[in-house]
């Protein structure tokens, strides 16, 4: 089993896709173990970002996060980055596919709808700052291997 760190961004609030989004995860058959919305500070959002500080968007990137609350989320799945990035889409909305959620809900880099760890230790790096150990449920699982 592994982890991924995903996170609905403020345009998902703000389009009422919330619930939308997070059943395309979930339908998959990740287990969701941590769910929270929380309107991130900027200290949080560099921090996240914190590897892309010295790339020209990075300003844009943090002012965008800060702009009202996220969905935060822990998900779980045997192969879950993989998995998980593989249904939020391509980075550029222009490249990603029509039925991954980039493809399906944003035309604009800058207003990506979603972001999902990109590897297993930025995963355990994004849990980390966003989720306290208490936060976390890895509740028992009736449907296992059903998925
Ligand atoms: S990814 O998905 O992390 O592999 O994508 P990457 O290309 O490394 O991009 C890192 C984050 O930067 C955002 N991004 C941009 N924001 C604004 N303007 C431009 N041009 C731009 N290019 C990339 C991209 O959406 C990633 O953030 P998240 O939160 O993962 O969507």
């Amino acid at each position: 089993m592994s982890r991924c760190f995903a996170m609905l961004k403020p345009g998902v609030v703000n389009r009422r896709l919330v619930g939308e989004v997070i059943e395309r995860l979930e339908k998959k058959g990740s287990k969701i173990i941590g769910l929270k919305m929380v309107h991130p500070t900027r200290e949080i959002a560099e921090a996240h970002y914190a590897e892309h500080k010295d790339k020209p968007f990075f300003g844009e990137l943090v002012d965008y996060l800060v702009s009202g609350p996220v969905v935060a989320m822990v998900l779980q799945a045997d192969d879950c980055v993989v998995i998980t990035r593989k249904l939020v889409g391509k980075t550029k909305p222009a490249e990603a596919e029509p039925g991954t959620i980039r493809g399906d809900y944003c035309v604009h880099t800058a207003r990506n709808i979603i972001h999902a760890s990109d590897s297993d230790e930025s995963a355990a790096r994004e849990i980390a700052l966003w989720f306290k150990d208490e936060e976390i449920f890895d509740w028992k699982d009736c449907e296992d291997g059903w998925y």
